[in-house]
C-alpha cells in the first residue's frame, strides 16, 4: 500500500493505475476505522481493481461547538488495518493541501441536506459535499462506497452527482453492527461502558417502530414510543426520529409505493449517535 499525502504524487498513482486499464474504487473516511470501513474496502475491491481510501478529517463538516479537535485520530493503526485489507493506496492530506490558503468553495445541496442532520448540524452537508466533490476529482474513481449509516450523507452525494452528471457510480454499503446490533462508529470510542450498554437501545427502538409500521399501526404512535424507550434508556437530546422518503427524505405519514426509511439521531453522554434502518409493509399472516 502506497500512503501519499501530497496532490502530485496521487495523480501520478492514480494515473498509473488507469494506465495499467485498472477500475478504480474510492472509500473516502475520516479515519479512526472500524470494521464498517473495512466492510466498504472490500465492497470496493469487489466492483473495482484497486481501491483508494482516504483518511482526512475534514474540518468544514464540524460546527463551531462539534468535536473536532477531540475527534479520534490513529494514522498508524488505520494504516495497519487498511494494508491489511489490501488498500491500494491511502490518501491522507493535511488540512493545508485540502484547503490551501485562499480556499474559497462551498458546495451546497439543497434540499436534502436542510433537514433532520442538516436542521440539527448547519452547514454539516455543504462541508461534506464540498470535500467529497474533492476527492472525486483528486481521484476520478469508478465507484465511491460510502455506508448506509449515514444515510442522509449518502442521499446527499447520490444527488449531488446526479446533478452535477459526475461520472462515478455512488455505491451504499449496508450498516455493520456489533453482536447486539448496534451501528459500529467511530464515535462510539466516546461511549463509557455503561452508555454503550444503553446506546444498544437505539437499534431496538427503531427496529420495533419499523415493525409496527410495517404492521400497518399508525406512525405518529411508533415514532413516540420509539422517543419515549430512547428517553428512558437516556439519550438526550433526542434530535429526531422519523420516518422519511429514502430518496427524497420528505417526512411520510403512510407507507406507499415508493421506499421508505426510519432515520434517528440522538445524543448518549458524549456521543451523537445516527442510525436508520427500511421500512416495508409485512404481509399479514394468512395470506
Ligand atoms: O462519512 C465520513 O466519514 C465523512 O463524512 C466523509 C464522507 C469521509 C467526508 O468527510
Amino acid at each position: 500500500m502506497q500512503i501519499i499525502r501530497e496532490p502530485a504524487p496521487l495523480r501520478d498513482a492514480v494515473r498509473d493505475l488507469r494506465d495499467a486499464g485498472k477500475r478504480i474504487a474510492l472509500v473516502p473516511t475520516m479515519g479512526a476505522l472500524h470494521a464498517g470501513h473495512i466492510a466498504l474496502v472490500e465492497e470496493g475491491l469487489r466492483r473495482a481493481d484497486a481501491v483508494v481510501t482516504s483518511i482526512f478529517v475534514n474540518p468544514k463538516q464540524f460546527g463551531p461547538n462539534e468535536d473536532l479537535d477531540r475527534y479520534p485520530r490513529r494514522e498508524r493503526a488505520d494504516a495497519l488495518l487498511l494494508e491489511k485489507a489490501n488498500t491500494t493506496i491511502l490518501w491522507a492530506p493535511g488540512v493545508e493541501v485540502m484547503y490551501p490558503d485562499g480556499f474559497a468553495t462551498n458546495v451546497s445541496v439543497s434540499g436534502v441536506s436542510e433537514v433532520l442532520d442538516g436542521a440539527a448540524r448547519p452547514g454539516h452537508f455543504d462541508g461534506v459535499a464540498t470535500v467529497v466533490l474533492k476527492l472525486l476529482n483528486q481521484i476520478r474513481p469508478d465507484v465511491a462506497l460510502f455506508g448506509e449509516k449515514d444515510w442522509q450523507q449518502l442521499a446527499v452525494v447520490r444527488r449531488m452527482a446526479t446533478d452535477l452528471a459526475l461520472d462515478v457510480e455512488i455505491a451504499g454499503v449496508p450498516t455493520v453492527r456489533d453482536d447486539q446490533g448496534l451501528a459500529l462508529s467511530s464515535r462510539n470510542a466516546y461511549l463509557d461502558e455503561d452508555e454503550l450498554a444503553r446506546a444498544r437501545t437505539l437499534p431496538r427502538a427503531l427496529g420495533e417502530a419499523c415493525a409496527a409500521i410495517g404492521k400497518g399501526e399508525p406512525v405518529a404512535g411508533a415514532l413516540a414510543a420509539a422517543v419515549a424507550r430512547l428517553a428512558e434508556a437516556g439519550f438526550d437530546p433526542i434530535d429526531y426520529v422519523s420516518l422519511r422518503d429514502a430518496e427524497t427524505l420528505a417526512p411520510i405519514e403512510t407507507l406507499g409505493a415508493r421506499p421508505a426509511r426510519l432515520l434517528a439521531a440522538a445524543r448518549m453522554g458524549n456521543a451523537r449517535l445516527i442510525d436508520n434502518l427500511p421500512v416495508t409493509i409485512s404481509a399479514s399472516p394468512g395470506k
